[in-house]
């Protein structure tokens, strides 16, 4: 069950290892045209099998970070997370995620276009109460799900390109949700009616 992958530089430091969160924001990713074309190809591959790569990695996720789960309304109650391999809740959102994933392989050539699609993610992934410090996880078992579909075609090439993009879309993510919480609070400050939405999660 398990999968050894090294994360994408968002698991938990050692003490001595310790960065600041502004310190992981300053960390530049870079898309270089040879990790796009190897995505963009690979994609080709497991986009036939996107329903099933969505509910592998929403099941690893909880399994390996229960807290993921407590964040989601409808799941937080669920304890046989066999059960959820056939929920169509869990289905339903895999696809989701991967639509998103899908539109963003498509807009790998017009990164501003990427830019402005990822930041509005986390501004909702902020209404939905999802901190930025899970996002890395999804990545990391997106990673273990599609590996065993693309069989001889995954090279630790593929891997350090996949890694890349979801490092950027989790920089990019995280961008959203901060600037969504300082809106927050700059409106509350200032005795705005715009409040922060009720803690628990209703989108489910
Ligand atoms: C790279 C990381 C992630 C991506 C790409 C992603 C993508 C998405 C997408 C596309 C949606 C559909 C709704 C929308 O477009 O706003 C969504 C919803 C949601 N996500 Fe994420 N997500 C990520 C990480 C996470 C994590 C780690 C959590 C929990 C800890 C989370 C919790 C939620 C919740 C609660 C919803 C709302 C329920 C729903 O609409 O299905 N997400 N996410």
């Amino acid at each position: 069950m398990g999968c050894a992958i090294s994360g994408l530089g968002l698991a938990p430091k050692k003490a001595t290892e310790a960065v600041s969160e502004e310190e992981e924001e300053e960390e530049e990713v870079h898309l270089s045209s040879e990790h796009i074309t190897m995505i963009k190809e690979s994609w080709k591959v497991i986009q036939e099998d996107i329903a099933k790569v969505g509910i592998i990695v929403f099941v690893r996720l909880f399994e390996t970070h229960p807290e993921c789960k407590d964040v989601f309304f409808l799941f937080r109650d669920v304890e046989d997370l066999e059960r959820l391999r056939t929920s169509k809740e869990i289905r339903a959102h895999g696809l989701r995620v991967m639509s998103f994933i899908e539109k963003s392989v498509a807009r790998l050539d017009q990164l501003d276009r990427l830019d402005s699609l990822a930041v509005e993610l986390g501004r909702s992934h902020y209404r939905y109460c999802a901190p930025p410090k899970y996002y890395g996880y999804v990545g990391t078992e997106f990673i273990c799900a599609v590996r065993p579909i693309l069989k001889d075609k995954w090279t630790s090439e593929l891997e350090k390109a996949w890694k890349t993009m979801f490092q950027y879309v989790s920089q990019l993510m995280r961008q959203g949700y901060n600037e969504a919480e300082e809106e927050t609070k700059r409106s509350n400050s200032v005795g705005s009616s715009r409040e922060r939405p009720d803690k628990r999660n209703t989108a489910l």
